[in-house]
């Protein structure tokens, strides 16, 4: 499998330093991501979560501290470059698909991005790996693949590109809150399928939520950021342990703190 281990080091991101609306959004971050394991991550807004992901994905660089995927320090590579390691998926489900090809299209180019190999040399056989793949959404989606993305539900749309992001077989993959937009059904489908494709593959994965449910029921690590920081990390007996209400507790007093 190719997923490997995500380091964060003393990871500090200051916006508009020097100004009277200065902010640390990051503050001396550090984190150690097994290969293979499954994290959630949670955090008020502004608690620097989404700032952690787009260093991650080279979309801000940080102003100090290091990041690396497996061995390759990647602090400094560009967004692209980075892009085919990585898989993202954010709310709105139409962010990083294109809505006016078919399903079948879109998985096309997800799958031949990383492989360097053409778009058009996609065969049959590629085709019939697609459906088996859409099959496995139980979504009714390997049927429809001559449809346009955009005309799809938000849902089957956040199923599809699931697939998209994890077909490539990424070394890491980020979500963020990639089930939030969606209707409650929707939703528990679509963190249905996020596992069974983050264990089937053993990607290793940061998600993003608000739910302490899905906090402690996907995975098996809960990570909680206040201020730029990680102010809880729970795993192993303690995160088994944890439910809910006290995980809720812990977060509502943290923000009152503020
Ligand atoms: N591009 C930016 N310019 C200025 N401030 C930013 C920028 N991005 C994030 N911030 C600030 O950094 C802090 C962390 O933001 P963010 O990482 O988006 O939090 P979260 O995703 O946890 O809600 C917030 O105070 C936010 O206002
Ligand atoms: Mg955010």
């Amino acid at each position: 499998m190719s997923s490997v281990p995500l380091s964060v080091q003393q990871l500090t991101k200051r916006f508009e330093a020097g100004t009277v609306n200065e902010k640390l959004a990051l503050d001396g971050l550090s984190l150690e991501v097994p290969a293979g394991q499954f994290v959630t991550v949670l955090g008020s807004n502004g608690s620097g979560k989404s700032t952690l992901f787009n260093a991650i994905l080279g979309k801000i660089f940080p102003d100090s501290g290091k990041i690396l995927l497996g061995e390759e320090d990647v602090t400094r590579q560009k967004d692209y470059r980075r892009a085919l390691n990585i898989g993202c998926l954010y709310q709105n489900p139409l962010r990083g698909t294109a809505p006016s090809m078919t399903i079948e299209e879109n998985l096309a180019l997800a799958y031949t991005r990383k492989a360097s190999r053409s778009f058009f040399a996609v065969n049959r056989r590629d085709n019939a790996y697609f459906r088996d793949l859409l099959a496995t959404l139980d979504m009714g989606l390997e049927d429809r693949m001559k449809t346009k993305m955009g005309l799809l539900s938000w849902g089957q749309r956040q199923a599809a590109s699931l697939l998209m992001a994890t077909v490539a077989q990424p070394k890491l993959l980020l979500l963020d809150e990639h089930t939030a937009a969606l209707d409650p059904g929707a939703a528990e489908k679509v963190m249905e399928i996020t596992g069974e494709i983050v264990v089937r593959d053993k990607i290793t994965t940061l998600m993003i939520t608000h739910d302490m449910d899905y906090a402690l029921s996907m995975g098996s690590r809960t990570i909680m950021l206040d201020s730029g920081k990680i102010v809880l990390d729970l795993s192993g007996t303690d995160w088994q342990a944890m439910t809910a209400g006290a995980l809720a507790e812990r977060f509502y007093t943290r923000s009152k703190k503020r």
